[in-house]
Formats: structure tokens, C-alpha cells, sequence
């Protein structure tokens, strides 16, 4: 399967086997390739502020504990037992002194370490626990300006340089002189009966379906289309990571409805130029989407990370967070959790829009003629370019399918690959 990969995605020509959303095979093989040797987004660090502090989630479908050590650092491992494989936390979030198992009381540290086993007595001569050896197996844990990602692949690149260029992209969020950003309190998560690729590839590049798919709630709320001129507008990416974006101050932010959160971007914005320069400054509150690759997305100015789990190929968990910067007054903090409640939310009129249509595209290939045909990713083959401040690889236009070619070609590259040694540079 592996060897074939490359006649199932040719993202140079922009041509996809649908098989890649449906197969048994490949989702099994994803879950070895992508989630389990690349970094995963687990939590930001406003989330676990204190030592105890602890959440879990999964990582492809490997449940993991996140917790804040008492070295206060952040620590990964995995949610099951040594002893029978039991789950050793069942909440999805508090603050603990240690993680005990239900099933025979082995205790275990904030780290993953084993502490203590019930009846240590039991365990004597040959049968001598050596607890060493017996904690929770543990990822590795880097972080990139509050945010925690893990990896579990002792061979995969630093999370530096899996992030590669996209981290100047980041910047426009993370890094700011307001305190940083805070996770603000509350994770929404939902279930979309979707192959977890179709979301992340809509973040990561399809401005083109918002005009469409939006249709009725942008002319609902605004009386008109949103504006994407292509000589104000581009795709970039880089390492398979992407964020395409217009010029045009306010466009996400304006879809929240609110004149405060409004009001705030403009105050900023001079603070933002200041900080990086006019043409990221004019990032933070464009018409805007983007991804890390595989399955973290977020809208700047919109304010809202998400995570897309596997839970099968044709399910996925999303996880949904809103954030602001950690100074920013606490109305404003509520003006942002209602406004992304009412657009991007379970209940929200955007993501309605959009789940309804990941869900069809996934559904779609039951039929084993239609899973036999491929999809078709050829917008702007030819729209790269050089541009003076812009940085990876840069692509004239938001109505664009470069960021997405990038993306399943990242997604190739791995999915090909014995070793990340094997893995392209591109
Ligand atoms: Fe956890 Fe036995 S399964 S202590």
C-alpha cells in the first residue's frame, strides 16, 4: 500500500483517489504514519496554568494524558494502564495528585511515572517490580510559544523544524505583546461522520466554497458576498502546514457580528504593524483560514482553534477552542465566546454549512464505482510566486488549490516513508 501511494495522490497535476477518504487500509496506515510520528497539537499552556493541572484527548486514536508536572512542565503519556491496559483517567479535565488505576490500584505520577501498585508484597524474589520500567509510555513534548505539541517517534525533526517557515505565519497570533494568547475557558467537542482529511484541507486552503457554501448566512448578515481580490490575496505554505488569506482588514471578525471585537482589531492594528510589519498586520483580521498539519486549523481574528480526531475514516472528533489575547478585557473575552458560538460552533450557521458537506463528500464513496474516481485539486497550478515579505512557498490568490496540493502531498510524502529520513523536503 505504501509503495503505491504515489498513484493515489499526484498533487502536482491535482488529481486524488477518493479511496484516501474511505479505505480501511489507509486509515490504519495513517494512524502509523501521520498521528504517531507527527507533532500533535494537546494543549495550549493557559489551559494547564497550575502543577496537577491535567486534560486528555488522543492522539490519532491513542488516548493520552496531558498533564503539568511537579517539574511544571507539560508531560505526555499514554491514558492506559502497564499492568492490563486500563484507562488510568476517565475525566476529560481537573487537577490531580496522581492517575490510579481502577482495575487492581497501580498509582501513577504527574509525569507517567508508576508510584505505587496495591499489595507491593505480592510482587517478591523473581516477581521484584522494577517500577522504573513500568510507567505509562510517554511522547515527547515541545512547545512553540504557548502552544504544546507531541510527537511519539523518537526519529521525527525538532517541533522547530517540523514547523519549518510556517512559524513566521504563526507569529500573527502568538506572538504579541498583550500577555500572549489564552485558551479561553470551555473545549466544545462534537462528531462529524467525515474523514478527518476534509476538514483540515478546508482550513488549510477553500476560501473558494465560502461565497457558495456561505451563501445565505453572509447575505443574511452582511446583504452581500465577501470581496477576495485576487491581486490582494494568496495561499502559502510550508512542510504542509497552510493559511490562505486576504489584505482586506476585518473580513473573519466581521462574520462575529460584535462592534467591540471590532473596535479592538482596529486598535491593535498598529500595535500588529509595529510588531510584524503591515502585511502580517493585516493577517490578524482578514478573510482568512489555516492548518498545521495534519489536524490543527484556526481562524485569525475569528478566534478559534479546533483539532480533527480520527475516530474511524469516516468519523472525527472536532475539538473547539476560542482564544484571545491573555490582556484583552474580560467583556471582550465573552463577546468572542458568544460570537463563535453563534458561527463556528456545532450550532453555529458556518459550521452547519460545512459539516453537512464533509459529510456527503465522505459518504459518497460507499459506492464502489464512485470510490474508484478521482477528485479533481487543479486550481492555480500555475499561480506561485516570489514575493518580498511573504515567506515558504507563496501562491498569488485566495481562490486557490495550492495550499491543499501541499497538504496531501505532505500527507503522501509520510504516508510513503519507512523513516523521516525517507521524507522529501519541499
Ligand atoms: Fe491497571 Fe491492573 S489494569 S492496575
Amino acid at each position: 500500500l505504501a509503495a503505491g501511494i504515489e498513484e493515489l495522490v499526484d498533487a502536482e497535476a491535482g488529481n486524488i483517489d477518493r479511496r484516501i477518504f474511505w479505505d480501511e487500509s489507509i486509515y490504519n496506515l495513517e494512524l502509523e504514519r501521520i498521528f504517531a510520528r507527527c507533532w500533535i497539537f494537546v494543549a495550549h499552556d493557559t489551559q494547564l496554568p497550575n502543577v496537577g493541572d491535567f486534560l486528555t484527548t488522543t492522539i490519532g486514536e491513542d488516548a493520552v494524558i496531558v498533564s503539568r508536572g511537579e517539574d511544571g512542565k507539560i508531560h505526555t503519556f499514554l491514558n492506559s494502564c502497564t499492568h492490563r491496559g486500563n484507562r488510568v483517567c476517565f475525566a476529560e479535565a481537573g487537577n490531580s495528585r496522581r492517575f490510579t488505576c481502577n482495575f487492581h490500584g497501580w498509582s501513577y505520577g504527574l509525569d507517567g511515572s508508576l508510584k505505587n501498585v496495591s499489595r507491593p508484597q505480592s510482587y517478591s524474589g523473581k516477581s521484584n517490580l522494577d517500577k522504573s520500567k513500568l510507567g505509562l509510555h510517554k511522547a515527547r513534548v515541545e512547545s512553540y510559544k504557548g502552544m504544546h505539541f507531541a510527537c511519539f517517534d523518537p526519529e521525527a525533526p525538532s517541533l522547530e523544524e517540523y514547523l519549518g517557515e510556517f512559524r513566521w505565519y504563526l507569529d500573527v497570533i502568538l506572538d504579541n505583546d498583550e500577555g500572549g494568547i489564552e485558551f479561553i475557558d470551555g473545549n466544545i467537542k462534537s462528531r462529524l461522520k467525515c474523514n478527518w482529511k476534509f476538514p483540515a484541507e478546508n482550513f488549510v486552503g477553500d476560501s473558494y466554497h465560502a461565497p457558495w457554501t456561505h451563501s445565505s448566512a453572509l447575505i443574511a448578515m452582511f446583504g452581500k458576498q465577501p470581496t477576495m481580490r485576487p491581486d490582494r490575496s494568496y495561499h502559502a505554505n510550508a512542510n504542509g502546514h497552510g493559511w490562505e488569506f486576504g489584505l482586506d482588514f476585518i473580513g473573519n471578525a466581521a462574520t462575529l457580528n460584535s462592534p467591540p471585537i471590532i473596535d479592538y482589531l482596529r486598535e491593535q492594528e498598529a500595535k500588529f504593524a509595529e510588531r510584524l510589519g503591515k502585511v502580517r498586520s493585516r493577517m490578524v483580521g482578514a478573510l482568512s483560514s489555516a492548518n498545521v498539519f495534519p489536524n490543527l486549523s484556526f481562524l485569525a481574528g475569528h478566534n478559534t482553534f479546533r483539532t480533527w480526531n480520527p475516530k474511524g475514516p469516516r468519523s472525527t472528533e472536532l475539538h473547539t477552542w476560542v482564544f484571545l489575547n491573555a490582556n484583552a478585557p474580560e467583556e471582550l473575552k465573552e463577546e468572542y465566546r458568544r460570537g463563535v458560538m453563534l458561527t463556528f460552533s456545532p450550532a453555529g450557521v458556518f459550521e452547519m454549512d460545512d459539516g453537512e458537506n464533509f459529510e456527503n463528500c465522505t459518504a459518497v464513496n460507499v459506492g464502489v464505482v464512485t470510490r474508484q474516481q478521482q477528485l479533481h485539486f487543479g486550481m492555480g497550478l500555475d499561480s506561485k510566486i516570489e514575493h518580498e515579505e511573504l515567506r515558504g512557498n507563496v501562491y498569488q490568490s485566495q481562490i486557490n488549490e495550492a495550499n491543499q496540493r501541499a497538504f496531501y502531498q505532505r500527507w503522501a510524502d509520510l504516508m510513503g516513508a519507512e523513516t523521516w529520513a525517507d521524507v522529501p523536503v519541499r
